[in-house]
């Protein structure tokens, strides 16, 4: 039996619940830490340390919920306590002032103050708060029932899991009630979105709110965590019923519970101002961090609002003025090629120039070879571009096949360098992996001496970018030929600055061999990866010589990150890198891990599911400690596969090929007794 946790351990994560949810409004809500991301993850690192030891004392809004928890079979439908109505667009000054006469004459008021707010471009959801706590997020549906994503709900940073009772208590609120607004995603998190969809094949997604959309009705809450979404707050209940006289106090309280609110809305006397609010925000929003896609107009005051009621599908006391479409046709007139600093090649097509939402625009990018197979595009034809989450626009959709057109296909060798394109089984991307390719070169530099590979200090973008464009550095090898005075020749460049960053190069071939791997920037290679191949292998060279096997070998290397090793040193001119680094000095021997025993030496390992009383991770560590081995897959070389709960397709392929299967308990008896 587990042991309980003691008062102390108990308070001590009350406290941190208490400082992460502090932190986290200051970062996520108010963009203003205090503190470091690393004395974050400390704080956050220590909460799940002690929940793991007492699962007892996690509380449902603890915030390392925000995680994701494990996915789920569907979603339940939920009705609302009040539906959620969509208002009625105007799209035209004009349309304003007719809802301004009807609703003058309809109340038979001259004086009615409006309030102007951004209409977000996301997704609405309900919050529903029981006790001060989150309780349940829905969203929109259909608008009297929606589906419960509350786990979903739960991963978005600026959504409080809870909301501090001396806050209620100030804006005399009780403890249960509703938020509503909408989950947005920031052009930045959109536009890095769609640039990993882009390497990894996934779908490209058109606008933030189809982004925002599909993060949220994933039945999987950690997709959900890694797609970064936001929530502004806009509407507050309390039984059904807005609680406050006004809707601008509404907004206020709401800030005051910690919720993001938009700062930029205003109360306009008559429409004329909220005209003038309109044409303000349309030249502004390009500004703006996120996308709104037109202004909300609503009554403020919520007397008046309950006067004037709702038709069957809107509410009378408020209308969406929508900007108009930032869409337009044009023809493409070729597709061209560029190198991304990884190496993945991205066609880009050349538009006739056009105008769209006040910027002209000539290049729209196409992503991917599979996006253009998906649109169906060949040069010359006519599409539908929009400019959305990026200033680059988007093609959406082929409207006329041009006469005549023309298929593009991906070259074969690299447009920059020259040397063959590659492009993996099942991927998408089609990519230089030449090291030295001059579009990469810069990149590979900085990622080469970055803290956590060679850890070079000094060698910043300025001095990167001058070295590359004199010439003077063509891989990452040649940095160690550096001499003086190329170096004391540069701009803004110190003798003993010089003198230092020498030092710095030089003794960076003292590092290990693992910060060695991971620093030649090698596609799936990471930090980790860089470790355990460096327990593998003995040498620079043994590891670039490897064969596919050799390196499937190696724990948590699969076919994948395999075939991207293999293919990163059939290129002669990383092999010559590796020759230069030796040449040079740069040499590090292996790093061989201390064995507690040898009892599972021969044997491999495969987790699978979650364990009680260890991470996969940490479980893996402790097969390698006794001299075994641990893989990401099962075969029939596989002598045991460990399932948790939850365990995934590996215990059904386990079961399939026979291979001994062992509970988290027999694991731990074939350690210790053996
Ligand atoms: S108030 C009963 N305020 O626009 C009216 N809605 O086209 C409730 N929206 O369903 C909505 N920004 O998802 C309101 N500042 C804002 C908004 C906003 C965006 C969305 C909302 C609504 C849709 C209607």
């Amino acid at each position: 039996m587990a042991k309980a946790a003691s008062a102390s351990l108990k308070k001590e994560s009350e406290n941190l619940c208490e400082k992460i949810r502090y932190h986290e409004y200051r970062y996520h809500v108010l963009d203003d830490p205090e503190i470091s991301d690393a004395a974050f993850d400390r704080l956050m690192n220590r909460l799940k340390e002690i929940e793991a030891a007492y699962p007892e004392l996690i509380t449902p809004d603890s915030p390392s919920v925000r995680v994701g928890g494990t996915p789920r079979e569907g979603f339940q439908t939920v009705r609302h306590a009040r539906p959620m109505l969509s208002l009625d667009n105007a799209f035209s000054y004009e349309a304003l002032r007719d809802w301004d006469r009807r609703v003058r004459e309809t109340s038979g008021r001259e004086d009615i103050e409006y309030i102007a707010e951004h209409k977000f471009d996301g997704l609405s959801i309900s919050l529903q708060y029981e006790d001060g706590v989150l309780v349940r997020g829905v969203t929109r549906g259909d608008g009297t029932t929606g589906e419960d994503v509350t786990p979903n709900v739960k991963t978005v940073r600026s959504v409080p899991l809870r909301v501090e009772s001396a806050a209620l208590k100030k804006a005399k609120l009780p403890a249960d009630f509703e938020v509503r607004g909408e989950i947005m995603m920031t052009r930045e998190s959109f536009d890095a979105l769609n640039r990993q969809q882009e390497q990894t094949g996934g779908k490209i997604f058109v606008n933030p709110r189809n982004a925002a959309a599909g993060a949220i009705r994933v039945l999987d809450p950690s997709i959900t965590a890694q797609r970064r979404l936001d929530f502004f707050a806009y509407y507050l209940f309390v039984d059904g019923k807005v609680p406050f006289a006004k809707h601008s106090d509404s907004l206020q309280v709401l800030k005051q519970l910690r919720f993001r609110a938009s700062d930029d809305w205003k109360l306009c006397d008559g429409i004329e101002k909220v005209t003038d609010y309109c044409t303000a925000w349309d030249s502004k929003r390009e500004k703006l961090a996120y996308e709104i896609d037109g202004v909300v107009i609503k009554v403020n005051s919520t007397p008046l609002q309950n006067e004037l009621g709702f038709t069957a599908k809107a509410p009378r006391w408020a209308i969406a003025y929508k900007y108009p479409a930032r869409q337009e046709t044009t023809v493409v007139n070729d597709i061209i090629v560029q190198v991304g600093r990884t190496g993945t090649l991205t066609p880009v097509a050349v538009l006739e120039p056009v105008q769209v939402g006040g910027v002209t625009v000539s290049r729209s990018t196409l992503h991917n070879m599979d996006e253009i197979d998906r649109l169906g595009l060949q040069i010359g034809d006519t599409v539908l571009i929009e400019r959305a989450g990026e200033v680059i626009p988007h093609v959406l959709k082929v409207v006329k096949e041009g006469k005549p057109r023309k298929a593009f296909r991906m070259p074969k060798e690299c447009p920059v360098c020259g040397s063959t394109i590659h492009k993996a089984e099942g991927e998408v991307a089609y990519r230089c992996v030449n090291a030295a390719c001059p579009a990469k070169l810069k990149e590979s530099l900085l990622h080469f001496a970055g803290r956590h590979a060679m850890n070079i200090d000094g060698l910043g973008e300025k001095i990167v970018d001058q070295l590359v464009e004199k010439g003077i550095v063509k891989d990452v090898a040649d940095l160690y030929a550096l001499k003086q005075d190329e170096v004391a020749n540069l701009e803004r460049m110190a003798e003993k600055s010089a003198q230092n960053l020498l030092d710095e190069i030089a003794a960076s071939k003292k590092n290990p061999l693992s910060r060695l791997i991971f620093a030649l920037g090698i596609q799936f290679v990471g930090e980790r990866t860089g470790q355990l191949l460096a327990e593998h292998f003995s040498s620079l060279e043994d590891f670039a010589a490897a064969k596919t096997e050799d390196l499937e070998n190696v724990p948590e290397v699969g076919p994948k990150v395999a075939a991207s090793i293999v293919e990163f040193f059939s290129e002669a001119a990383n092999r010559r890198i590796i020759k230069k680094l030796h040449d040079q000095g740069v040499r590090p021997t292996a790093e061989k891990r201390e064995l507690k025993s040898q009892k599972l030496a021969g044997k491999s390992f495969v987790f699978t599911g979650g364990l009680a009383n260890r991470s996969r991770e940490e479980a893996g560590e402790l097969v390698l400690q006794h001299g075994g081995k641990v893989s990401g897959s099962v075969s029939k070389k596989t002598d045991y596969v460990v399932v948790g709960t939850d365990p995934g397709s590996k215990y059904e392929k386990a079961k399939e090929l026979g291979v001994s299967i062992l509970s988290e308990g027999e694991f731990e008896k074939l350690i210790r007794l053996k």
